[in-house]
Order: structure tokens, then sequence, then C-alpha cells
């Protein structure tokens, strides 16, 4: 399904939004559960027969969404003991949990071995060793894959880049003499299980998935010689999108091409494929709706002040990202420009500049779309804010899911 303008109303197939809206008393993040799976289905059309995909749950952990995920017997991607919990009980099994990440605690890393989860990622030789040694005391075998850095700079925001030398995310080819000599020292309590990486985040040319593949084949080589057999390449996630433009059909086609370069690349490897993507399938699929509370007009701008702000969207001031924002339901009033703004005690809190809408009123519902990836799994409740609501739709059906 898609959130499209039906006689100038917001409508998610024949769900009105803006009748919605009339019965809301505070911002909420609404999903389109559907659109979730759908995604996730081109996915798994697309990529090589050995293959596995874990959902990176980071960018939008909401429990009607993960079940939904977990029914279709796909696996997950978490980062912290508190979303391995979460997805064993949203019904993932443990075997299709993979667990990414450079900061695990002791406590995490028992927690992902006691539930025996498919494999753990390593982040740097001493995570490694803490992993062996905890292993070695509870008597189990972790199943670990190391994570490289392949030292690629994709055209993304710095600061969601993750495979280029400076990040402190994976290991580089130095880092191999000592992994290997771990390994092979603690074969009783570690399994070598893969090689994975992750680039970064909105990543939209596929060169660069394509380079960091191709080097850390090189690596695959390189501990297959020194008889480390592995059975799984996880490519991680990162494919990104236009926030500008809001085109389905461009989304399913970019899916289609990132897997048909992730097949072609690892196509003379007898390995299962691994992918984590995580906005590419949810970002679309959400919207954040608000109340305007204020309109305030000065001699220099026109301010949209409004019922959600930086502390339920972090993107825009984080990292100067850009959502379109539009009236639920359009008038003909003549086009003005206005700021729109949350009510946080910063200038940074602005969710877009110079926006052309028809003149607002107070009292009016206006929708922020492309949030639902890293927008309510970023919120929080800065200046004792309430978190937003989220409500899901599922064939046809309306979840309230907070
Ligand atoms: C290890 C790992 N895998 C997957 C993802 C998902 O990335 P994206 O949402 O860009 O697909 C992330 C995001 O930070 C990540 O850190």
């Amino acid at each position: 399904m898609a959130f499209l303008y039906k006689d100038n109303k917001l409508m998610l197939n024949n769900f009105d939004v803006t009748k919605f809206c009339e019965a809301q008393q505070q911002a909420c993040y609404f999903y389109d559960v559907d659109e979730i799976l759908k995604r996730l289905e081109l996915f798994k059309a697309h990529l090589p027969a050995k293959q596995s995909i874990h959902y990176a749950m980071k960018a939008n952990s909401n429990t009607v969404i993960l079940k939904s995920i977990a029914e279709l017997g796909l696996g997950v991607d978490v980062v912290s003991g508190g979303e391995l919990s979460l997805a064993l009980n949203c019904g993932f099994k443990a075997e299709d949990i993979v667990f990414s990440g450079v900061g695990k605690t002791h406590k995490e890393i028992e927690l992902a071995l006691n539930s025996k989860i498919k494999q753990i990622n390593v982040e740097s030789p001493q995570e490694l060793l803490r992993i062996s040694e905890i292993a070695k005391k509870m008597n189990v075998v972790a199943s670990v894959a190391l994570r490289m850095n392949p030292d690629v700079d994709p055209d993304t925001h710095p600061y969601i880049k993750t495979g280029f030398r400076d990040n402190k995310f994976g290991m580089d080819s130095s880092f191999l003499p000592e992994l290997k000599s771990i390994l092979l020292n603690n074969k009783e309590n570690l399994s070598l299980r893969g090689l994975t990486i992750h680039i970064g985040s909105q990543i939209v040319d596929l060169n660069s998935f394509k380079d960091a593949i191709d080097k850390t084949k090189l690596v695959y080589n390189e501990l297959a010689h020194a008889g480390l057999k592995m059975t799984t390449f996880d490519v991680g996630g990162g494919l990104g999108m236009s926030y500008e433009k809001q085109n389905y059909e461009s989304d399913y086609e970019r899916i289609q091409k990132y897997c048909d370069v992730v097949k072609e690349s690892l196509k003379d490897l007898d390995i299962e494929v691994l992918v984590e993507p995580g906005r590419i399938v949810t970002a679309r699929a959400g919207i954040l709706l608000t109340q305007v509370e204020y309109i305030k007009s000065s001699p220099y701008k026109n301010f949209a002040i409004v019922n959600t702000g930086m502390h339920h969207l972090m993107r825009p001031c984080l990292y100067q990202a850009h959502h379109e924002i539009k009236p639920v339901s359009y008038s003909s009033k003549k086009p003005m420009l206005y700021d729109v703004v949350g009510p946080i005690c910063e200038s940074s809190d602005v969710l877009g500049y110079d926006r052309l809408m028809p003149e607002l009123q107070q009292g009016e519902w206006l929708s922020i779309f492309d949030t639902g990836a890293y927008g309510f799994a970023m919120a929080n409740t800065y200046n004792c804010h309430d978190l937003p609501l989220e409500f899901c739709y599922k064939n046809g059906e309306l979840i309230t899911s907070h």
C-alpha cells in the first residue's frame, strides 16, 4: 500500500488519515505494516537461494512490526541485550538472530550464548577473547563472525558512515594475524561462522556495496587459506532511498538492483548470504502525524509550532535530514512558507525550514513523511515530554501498539 492523496486528503488505501487525526490528542507515528512485509518479500525473492534476511530492528522495533516479521519466518539483527530479549519475546527464533555492535558487555555476551543465537558479529580482538573466555566458562562453543572494515567511503552523512578506516566499526586486514591466532588457539570455544560488514546507512550508490564486498572477499580467501572454513557472508544493511521524492516504485527497483549486486558479487563463494536491511524496509512505511498548536508570524518568518519535535524525530536536527511535511487535508488557501518547529527549548528543534503549504491554521494536522525508520526508535522524553503514540495498519485493520 502507499500513503497517497485522494481528493486532497491523505489516505492509506481506503483508510482516511484526516478522520483518524480528528480523534487524536497527541502526535503519533502511523505504520503501514503490509508495506514493510512487501519490501522484505522483495529481498527474499531477489537474493540468492542460500539466503538469510535479518531485519535491523534498530530502525524500528515496534512490536507489531517485529511479530509480523517473525511470523514471515525471517531473522533479525540486534545490537543490544535489550533488542535481543525483545526479538525473542516477539517470536524470532534464536537461530535466526545475529548480534552486531562494537560494545557488547559481558552480560550481553552471556545472554547471546545462553540463548544460542545464530552468530555474534565480533568487532575487535578483545571482544573475541572475551567471548572465548565466557564460552569456556559456560562450556559452550560460540558461533562468531568477524566484522571487517573494508575502508570504503560511501556518499552519505559522516555520522552514518561505518566502513571507512577512521570509523570505530569493524577491523581492517591488519587485525588478521591476531584474529587468526585467537581463533586457532581457542577452537574448542570459538567457531568461525563467517565474515560480516556494514558500511553505513542511507547509501544509494550500489558501487559502494560492491567495493566493500570485493575487498572483504580477499579476507575471506585469506582466512579460508589458513584453514578457517566459513559458511556465512553477511553484507549488512545500509540501502538508502530518496527522502525528497516519495517514489515507491523506485524503492522496489533499488531493492532488486541491490540484491542483484549482492548476488553477482558473491556468486563464486559457496556460502549463505546474510543481509541486514533496516531503513529501506520501514522508512517509507511510516508517517509522523502532528497537530499545529500555534501559528506565529514575524516580519521575517512564519512558524508552525507543532506538538512534536526533535525529541520525537531526531533526524532533521541530528543529520540535517529532509522529510516532506504536508497537511493531511489540503485546503485551497494561498501557499505560504513555514518553518515547522517543535516545543523543545533548543533552536535546533526544527523539523523543516521554509516549507510551502496552503495557509495553515491552529489545530490543523500535518504529516511528516518517511519517518518509519530511526523515528520512534530514536525518540526520547527530553524536557519531560511524552513519547509519541504508535499505530499500525495491517490487513485493513488498525492496531494500537503502545
Ligand atoms: C550492523 C548494522 N546492520 C544493519 C544496519 C541497518 O542499516 P540500514 O537501516 O541503513 O539498512 C545498521 C544500522 O546502523 C547496522 O549498524
